[in-house]
């Protein structure tokens, strides 16, 4: 593609892009998003290189500070490659996409299947877990939960950090990560957790992982066997069904309520969960904090029915009042709690690197599987990343984004109750990134809504969609960590006028 060509074509994609100027996202994002939507698009193919920053910028009349940030986030994100001395190309393999890949996945699956004449057939574990996801057909808008703000990410120091390996080519950094991933990381993580929330750790017991998603498919794998029964929440994160389905396993259920997961008196009695996955710090979605009386049940039933506890601590960096609760897995006396962790919050998601904890007698056999089953590396990403927690560079940008989100949750909140008063009440703000709103009266299409919103450049995700069992509330997810405090009151007023037109009065 010649270099006018295609700042023609971003051109075209940033003015559709465009829509309300008031409520738009800041224009780098803009950009960015025009950018990744026509490489994933394929209107932009692998190979093809960028015109200068200098030219980008005069071409689609931006700042080149504008231009930059929005290249320099492709190619942290792996959608863009820099090629020293000869410029930036569109990347050969695009990365993992979170929430943007189910609905890519599908579009190309359709694609594969016209072309082949005849749909081709899945596996039944296949069937199960492509049926309706609960991220898939969004687009990455305003409010859209999970997103981040990328605007405070030390892109330049991120870089450096990882140069300063690339430069040292330790043959040993390029690998397969043995033994659970980068040692000094390792450390690094276990100080961070004994210190801020808790954990009963050592260095060993940190296995380094691609995230919360592949934590919980190596601990279902190890630990269960296909047919048995897995407590989940109920609301519950999509994810974590996902990859709890993907093992066979079957899922019970469990209500939630203000306490966090609330078995009911005949699950505590008769129930034989092999594992139970649960997010006690804040519950996803609702956003409760498990109580105290509540985390010694749940360990005290772990004990005796012999069955794991899967702890998602996902979010917890981001604790703006309220009361702070360690870990679950501090608490426990019997070993039965693996702790999980992830820097897809605190960083970003594509960097697809978390922690699990696992009690120390598990250890050899989780070695083990986390080698066989993925094979994993990226010990130069490893490294850059110890640098940067060591260097107290983490520390630092989780204070700038505490600051940031609060913010942005407090406008949020504030218009929301200004707007719609008792018709709504907001739950599981106190951390996180993301908002519940509960709609009052029973029974509101919050499907409905949600494809309202999407159709007017919203991103929210209706709570019945989070629920195994028939949906006990009705209500909204709202990102707010991707939408500058400046640009909340707009997109808030939008979002509530729409909501106000499709409740009864
Ligand atoms: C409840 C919950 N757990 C974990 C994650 C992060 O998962 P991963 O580490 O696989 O990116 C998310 C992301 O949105 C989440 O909502």
């Amino acid at each position: 593609m010649r270099p006018l060509a295609l700042s023609e074509l971003l051109l075209t994609e940033l003015q559709r892009a465009e829509g309300d100027a008031a409520a738009a996202p800041p224009l780098n994002r803009r950009l960015y998003l025009s950018l990744r939507g026509a490489i994933l698009a394929g209107r932009i193919t692998a190979g093809v290189q960028l015109p200068s920053t200098r030219d980008l910028a005069r071409d689609l009349n931006l700042s080149r500070n504008t231009v930059m940030s929005a290249i320099n986030q492709l190619t942290a994100e792996g959608y863009l490659t820099a090629r020293q001395g000869s410029g930036t190309f569109v990347s050969e393999t695009l990365p993992e996409l979170g929430p943007l890949s189910p609905a890519r996945g599908r579009k190309l699956a359709q694609a594969a299947s016209a072309n082949s004449g005849s749909p081709r057939e899945l596996s039944q574990r296949g069937q199960l877990l492509t049926v309706q996801s609960g991220s898939a057909d969004f687009e990455v808008q305003p409010f859209a939960p999970g997103e981040i703000e990328f605007a405070e990410f030390p892109i330049q120091l991120w870089q450096k950090l990882q140069a300063k390996y690339w430069r040292s080519l330790d043959r040993d950094l390029l690998d397969y990560g043995q033994e659970g991933g980068y040692m000094p990381l390792r450390v690094a993580i276990a100080q961070y957790l004994s210190l801020s929330r808790s954990v009963r750790v050592t260095p060993e017991q940190v296995l380094i992982t691609s995230g919360t998603q592949q934590s919980l498919d190596l601990a279902a794998r190890l630990l269960t066997d296909h047919g048995d029964e897995a407590w989940v929440e109920d609301p519950c994160y999509w994810g974590a069904r996902r990859a709890l389905q993907a093992a066979g396993l079957k899922l019970k259920p469990i209500a939630v309520d203000l306490e966090g997961m609330a078995p009911s008196a005949a699950d505590w009695q008769q129930g034989r969960p092999r594992l139970i996955y649960v997010t006690p710090s804040h519950q996803y979605p609702l956003g409760h904090v498990m109580s105290l009386q509540r985390r010694r049940a749940l360990l005290q039933f772990a004990a005796q029915q012999r069955c794991w506890i899967f702890e998602d601590d996902y979010d917890s960096e981001f604790r703006f009042g309220g009361r702070p609760f360690a870990s679950l897995q501090g608490l426990d006396e019997h070993a039965q709690v693996l702790y999980s962790g992830t820097f897809s919050k605190v960083m970003y998601p594509g960097i697809r690197l978390g922690y699990l904890v696992v009690p120390t007698d598990l250890l050899p056999a989780f070695n083990t599987g986390l080698y066989d089953l993925y094979r994993p590396g990226q010990l130069m990403l490893q490294a850059a990343l110890t640098d940067f927690i060591t260097e107290g560079h983490l520390n630092t940008l989780i204070r700038r984004l505490r600051v940031a989100y609060q913010a942005r949750r407090d406008e949020l909140a504030r218009r929301i109750q200004r707007c719609l008063g008792d018709r709504v009440q907001i739950s599981g703000q106190e951390s996180g990134l993301h908002l519940c709103l509960l709609f009052n009266t029973p029974g509101v299409d919050d499907e409905a809504i949600a494809r309202a919103a999407d159709a007017q450049g919203m991103t929210v995700r209706p709570l019945s969609r989070y629920y195994l069992g028939a949906p006990q509330r009705r209500g909204l997810i709202l990102g707010y960590a991707y939408v500058p405090t400046e640009r909340v009151p707009p997109w808030a007023q939008k979002l509530c006028m729409l909501i106000r037109s499709q409740l009864p009065d």
